[in-house]
């Protein structure tokens, strides 16, 4: 009698547990269908935009990080490098008559140290001989901006571009602002420089960084225009230092 009460309670025990563990299981895969269920619900019409995002992310993402050189990227398609810049000769503050800007000779040393092309913005009007026409005309600018008189052909060969410029007036010189609003620059990597006569890049970063739109910006280098015109080895060095900063050399 003992050994058929001690059975009887076993097999009673068996099912109590038995049904304890389906129903705790029934309720987690309810609650998750539910789960699922409603936020099919909620986002049905959310979802093809959703992969459509995740493919756009995707395919930037894959862009940028093709080709990466230490840390700078660029895109397969566009493997090459540029140096684009704007440069005047001819009187300019501190350094007397030049016979070369002092922004190029910054352009020569980057493209010389990253076997980059060279593009030189120019405008369709040519600017006057002395510094102080020049600071008139570049005010007037401001209003009434220049052409580009020729722009680069083949940008979407290039997956990085240095953009260089000598500060005026504390800011990009127009004709720097429209040759970069007519290109694109989306997945490139923009890298500016300038000369200056004391105030450094002056702000010109973000200038760049809001004008480049969609493009991955790296930060830039400023020099000043006595030391690229008077002290080359000075010159050569800071560039030296910064593009290998930026893991280009
Ligand atoms: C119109 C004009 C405005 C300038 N404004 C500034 C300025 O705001 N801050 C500064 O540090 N240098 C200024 N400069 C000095 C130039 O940035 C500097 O001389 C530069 O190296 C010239 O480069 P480039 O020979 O390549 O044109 C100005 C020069 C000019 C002609």
């Amino acid at each position: 009698m003992k050994k058929i009460i001690i059975f009887l309670c076993t097999v009673m025990l068996c099912f109590a547990v038995s049904g304890c563990t389906d129903s705790t299981h029934e309720h987690t895969v309810q609650s998750s269908s539910a789960d699922i269920i409603e936020n099919s619900a909620n986002s049905g019409e959310n979802i093809a935009a959703e992969d459509t995002r995740r493919e756009n992310l995707g395919s930037a993402a894959a862009l940028l990080s093709e080709n990466n050189m230490e840390g700078v990227t660029d895109n397969s398609e566009a493997s090459k490098i540029l140096v684009a810049y704007f440069s005047l000769a001819d009187e300019q503050y501190e350094v007397g008559v030049i016979e070369k800007g002092n922004t190029e000779i910054i352009a020569e040393i980057i493209a010389e140290k990253t076997g980059a092309d060279m593009f030189r913005i120019t405008a369709d009007t040519n600017y006057p001989t002395t510094y102080e026409s020049l600071l008139d005309i570049s005010r007037q600018e401001k209003s009434n901006p220049p052409e580009l008189a020729e722009n680069v052909t083949n940008i979407a060969d290039y997956g990085i571009v240095f953009i260089g410029y000598p500060i005026w007036w504390g800011d990009l010189p127009t004709i720097v602002k429209m040759f970069i609003e007519s290109n694109d620059f989306s997945y490139k990597t923009v890298i500016p420089f300038c000369t200056h006569a004391g105030s450094g890049l002056s702000g010109t970063q973000s200038s760049v960084e809001s004008l480049c739109m969609g493009a991955e910006i790296r930060d830039g280098l400023a020099v000043r225009g006595t030391t690229a015109q008077n002290d080359y080895d000075a010159a050569e060095k800071a560039v030296t230092d910064w593009l290998s900063e930026l893991g280009i050399s």
